[in-house]
């Protein structure tokens, strides 16, 4: 199994050529995700047992079968949820970190991997403003990026009020109803309880904040608040300038999700809707959605990572080699995590490759075709844009569908290979959604989709 035979030499060769064909792919083909579980398994059978199998055997069913039964989320097809869109670099790269297995726990292990993850930290909060001390690290998503980064939050609120204050106490954060799912279960996962913040036209402002803080029975139980810039349902970037400020009078925790639109940061067209951003305590951004990185790559950044790590850094005898010269960085102590493949590699290489404009042009283009979509919506009688898009989300209505309708057209639409496009809900109404992020993706293609809501 770890040496180099006949057996490792045809698989060096028929499985690169299967990732060979798959990175020449262009564009990437949608394929089908939902299988009838009894056909894999069925597929499947007998190929985990005791004895070996012929590699390419093996891979057959992987190509005939898994792969088609995934639905390609790199697709320029993928119009649902929050797409991806890996550029090839990235993608290229991915399979070296693999190969080489490359982790990125300590500096004494992953100098090199480590020193080139953190100037991608640096790039991204010199985007965002956040001050020289920042820094953090990168973990597998914006959930683990977020529960990290609110365990932080609690225990500097607990630290603040000492332990006869905090003995007991649960512990709430100041969010509004758009925050992501990942933020409510962070919360259930660490004990705390939402505050929630009405917000206007599901935009979470200062104002809003200090209402509800005022409007409070026990205002010192509140650790933080959580902005997002660029929700995920509509990609709405909450008032973060009112919100640090509101959180600064407060001495709150500003955590900012910035896990799908966090990349708009490299956008000249929307960044002054981020103005505020500087100010985050901690603020996260996937760069497996909108920074065109393979998954699973979300950034974490904390203002003072030094706090982090009092909270983060595990304690063991066998650990502390790798904490005996002060100064070294290390990213597992700034998660929940220890052991972490180098997963900010991929990333550092291809803004390397193609520079960082190529990401601002790539991101442009992805809030051009919103805007070009939301014209497009608003010229046919039969739809209705539900609102001006501000990053590459496109909520709109087919007037006069019930969700049976939204739900029969994007079943066609996948089985037709055109789009994948499941249908969102908007205050409680069955809704279409666009999610753009691919820069491929074209307005010939937008056309088609919308031409079957005639
Ligand atoms: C705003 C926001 N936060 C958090 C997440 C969770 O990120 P992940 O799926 O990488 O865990 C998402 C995912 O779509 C998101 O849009």
């Amino acid at each position: 199994m770890h040496s180099v035979d006949p057996t490792t030499e045809s698989m060096i060769r028929s499985v690169l050529a299967y990732a060979e064909n798959r990175l020449r792919l262009n564009p990437v083909p949608l394929d089908r995700g939902s299988r009838d579980p009894a056909e894999l398994d069925a597929a499947l059978q007998g190929l985990l047992g005791p004895g070996p199998h012929n590699p390419d055997q093996v891979l057959g069913v992987y190509t005939s079968v898994v792969a088609p039964a995934v639905i390609s989320a790199d697709s320029p097809r993928f119009l649902g949820f929050i797409p991806a869109a890996p550029t090839k670099a990235a993608l290229l790269f991915d399979m070296l970190v693999s190969c080489a297995s490359i982790q990125g726990i300590s500096w004494l292990e992953a100098a090199g991997a480590i020193h080139a993850e953190n100037q991608v930290l640096r790039l991204i909060a010199d985007r965002a403003g956040m001050p020289a001390s920042a820094g953090g690290c990168f973990v597998s998503g914006g959930s683990a990026g977020n529960l990290s980064a609110l365990v932080v939050a609690r225990e500097v609120a607990k630290r603040k009020a000492g332990p006869a204050s905090s003995v007991g106490r649960r512990w709430r954060v100041a969010v509004s109803e758009d925050a992501h799912s990942s933020i409510t279960n962070t919360l259930r996962i660490c004990e705390m309880d939402p505050l929630i913040v009405r917000a206007e036209d599901h935009r979470l402002t200062g104002v809003g904040l200090r209402a509800a803080i005022e409007a409070d029975g026990d205002p010192a139980s509140i650790a933080a608040v959580v902005a997002t810039s660029g929700t995920t349902n509509a990609g709405i970037i909450d008032d973060l300038a009112g919100v640090a400020a509101v959180a600064r009078e407060y001495t709150l925790w500003f955590h900012v999700d910035g896990a799908y639109g966090g990349a708009g940061l490299f956008a000249p067209s929307v960044r002054s809707k981020y103005d505020g951003i500087e100010h985050a305590d901690s603020f996260i951004v996937d760069p497996h959605k909108w920074l065109f990185a393979p998954f699973d790559c979300a950034a974490l950044l904390y203002r003072e990572p030094s706090i982090a790590r009092s909270v983060h850094t595990q304690d063991a005898s066998y650990l502390d080699v790798i904490h005996d010269t002060p100064g070294e960085w290390n990213p597992t102590d700034y998660a929940y995590h220890l052991t972490r493949r180098a997963r900010g590699l991929p990333l550092w290489f291809s803004l390397s490759v193609y520079g960082v404009d190529a990401y601002s042009e790539a991101i442009e283009a992805a809030i051009r075709l919103a805007h070009l979509t939301a014209d497009e919506i608003g010229r046919r009688d039969n739809l209705e844009l539900i609102r001006e898009p501000e990053l590459g989300v496109v909520l709109f209505r087919r007037r006069g569908w019930d969700s049976a309708q939204y739900n029969r057209w994007a079943d066609q639409l996948l089985t037709d290979q055109v789009a994948f496009i499941p249908p969102s809900a908007w205050d409680g109404e069955t809704v279409a959604r666009f999610a753009f992020l691919h820069p491929e993706t074209s307005m010939d293609l937008v056309i088609q989709i919308l031409d079957r809501m005639n």
